[in-house]
């Protein structure tokens, strides 16, 4: 029970902060109540709920609990006094008595500050096009402070006000997506409003931002892999355009709902289709495909696409590598050129507590048991830091 509210209650907290603000933001857009910024609903406050520090003190999210089922309970006593007219006296009274016991969280913890891009979400949705987009404008913008491989360590970086932070640790998963454009748009202050980070709205549009976090995010995540082994923050499976037997071009996220398997194109035999998975071969632009027999299901040669695999698996040469997507689009294992066997082991996007391990015999058939630990460990609520 107490691990259930540390994750499945937490995550269903934290979600239903995001889902309740967005859902006030839209109607509030229908009634023609909020501008625009940065072509989506602006958020009209300076402040918003949140699910961060919730992760940190489970203690303050339990109050934030209560308040939320006490409130609910008072506005259905309301309700209740308004029709119940001869009963009104007492429960109003015991509405009053209610108040008192509502266990407020403190507002430092639960309210921080928000932007009017707080709650946008991404128009470029992690396409192989827009990180290659991204990685322009990186080189272009950000490499002088932020370093070649987003560690932090630029040669501009020493001269800033504060370090630049690592963009491969939790960072970019902690922050809202919307947070992170105002932040590349409009700069980053310190507490007393000096500019620790300079604004890029003067040279970059809304596109160029969001392709830059779809960027950071494939690099972060290569980035992690490479270094841990495993990927710390879930990274979904770049969207590219795919052709299938022969048929017109489709983005792979037609796709979603299915599970995925990449299989980047080697010298060595393409591997076979399986029913349980929607294969797609990627091959490097101009390079031949290894055997006629992959010519079927389904492939792509854009070289984005390949590139964009290489920055997510951090990896020199991807030719030969495997990875699997779940049915949500999430990037779950990846195999090493030359892997012929999965085992359950193989999931690189996992929680951190791992299940006791198996006295069973280990299974024949071990892509069965992968596919089946990532399907009963789904990736979770992300936004707000908490993930897998
Ligand atoms: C002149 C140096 C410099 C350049 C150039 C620069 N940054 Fe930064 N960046 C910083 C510093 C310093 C911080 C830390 C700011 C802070 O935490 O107050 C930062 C923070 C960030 C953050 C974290 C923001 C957050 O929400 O905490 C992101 C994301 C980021 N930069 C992205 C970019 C991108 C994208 C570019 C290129 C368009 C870029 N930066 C260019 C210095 C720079």
């Amino acid at each position: 029970m107490a691990r259930w509210i540390e994750t499945d209650g937490l995550n269903a907290l934290i979600g239903l902060l995001q889902w309740s603000q967005l859902a006030l933001l839209h109607v509030l857009d229908i009634l023609g109540l909020v501008g625009t910024q940065h072509g989506q609903p602006a958020w009209p406050w300076s402040l918003r709920l949140s699910g961060e520090n919730l992760l940190i003190d489970l203690g303050q999210a339990r109050r934030l609990a209560w308040t939320i089922v006490l409130l609910a309970a008072l506005v259905f006593m309301l309700l209740l006094a308004i029709a119940w007219r001869r009963r009104r006296g007492w429960v109003l009274a015991a509405a009053v008595v209610l108040m008192t016991v509502i266990p407020w969280p403190e507002k430092g913890v639960v309210l921080v500050p928000a932007y009017p891009t707080s709650f946008s979400r991404s128009e470029t949705l992690f396409s192989a096009a827009s990180i290659a987009q991204g990685r322009k404008r990186y080189a272009e913008q950000c490499v002088s402070c932020h370093g070649a491989h987003g560690d932090g360590q630029g040669p501009l970086a020493p001269e800033q006000r504060i370090w630049p932070p690592n963009l491969n640790g939790p960072l970019l998963w902690r922050r809202g997506d919307g947070d992170l454009l105002w932040h590349i748009l409009h700069g980053v202050r310190d507490r007393h409003g000096a500019a620790t980070m300079p604004a890029f709205g003067a040279v970059l549009d809304t596109r160029d931002a969001w392709a830059l976090i779809d960027f950071m995010k494939a690099q972060g995540a290569g980035q992690t892999l490479r270094s841990a082994g495993f990927w710390a923050n879930p990274v979904m499976l770049p969207d590219m355009v795919v052709r299938c037997d022969g048929r017109a071009p489709r983005p792979l996220s037609a796709w979603r709902g299915q599970r995925v398997r990449i299989v980047a194109a080697s010298d060595t035999a393409a591997p076979l289709e399986d029913p349980r998975l929607v294969t797609v071969v990627v091959r490097h632009a101009g390079r031949p495909l290894g055997t006629p027999g992959s010519q079927s299901g389904c492939t792509t040669d854009d070289s984005q696409a390949w590139e964009a695999l290489r920055l997510v698996t951090g990896s020199d040469s991807l030719a030969g590598t495997q990875l699997l997507a779940d049915r949500d689009g999430w990037l779950r294992a990846a195999g090493a050129p030359g892997k012929s066997a999965w085992s359950d082991d193989d999931l690189l996007c996992r929680s951190e507590v791992r299940p006791e391990a198996s006295t069973a015999a280990p299974e024949i058939d071990g892509l069965a048991a992968l596919i089946r630990r990532m399907d009963a460990e789904p990736v979770r609520y992300v936004k707000g830091g908490f993930v897998h």
